[in-house]
């Protein structure tokens, strides 16, 4: 079920350092043994060092030695659902592959999709040779 994946990143929006922007994102990164990371924005005042969720729960995962996943949960604060940014697209796409994503908002309203239909034609470490 993704209803625990969605409301781990719903939880980790909690802990968002968005001085800036006031916009809260969380993210949970469910790798193959069912251990969800989470991650949340970090906002920096130089602007261009902020991280986003997707990518602190991404390097967190591989940090802690995770290498295979299934999906990941993308939770803001708007009723909008909030798609990853390219950045962290590519990211992804490197290191998850053609995972399903699951974006949800704060009332529970959730969409499906799959990164390569949000990342058409990726770069990637095939094109190394
Ligand atoms: N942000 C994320 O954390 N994930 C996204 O996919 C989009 C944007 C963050 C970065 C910044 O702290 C704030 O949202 C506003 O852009």
């Amino acid at each position: 079920m993704s209803d625990a994946l969605c409301a781990a990143a719903i939880a980790a929006r909690e802990h968002a350092h968005a001085p800036f922007s006031q916009f809260r994102v969380g993210a949970a990164l469910e790798d193959s043994s069912g251990r969800v990371h989470t991650g949340c924005n970090i906002e920096n005042a130089t602007y261009g060092l902020t991280i986003c969720a997707e990518r602190v729960a991404v390097f967190k995962a591989i940090s802690e030695g995770a290498r295979e996943f299934g999906r990941i949960a993308i939770a803001a604060d708007t009723g909008d659902l909030t798609p990853p940014c390219g950045a962290c697209r590519q990211i992804l796409w490197e290191f998850c592959g053609d995972i399903e994503i699951i974006l949800v908002n704060i009332q529970g309203y959730r969409e499906s999709l799959r990164l390569s239909g949000l990342l058409p034609r990726p770069f990637d470490a095939s094109f190394l040779k």
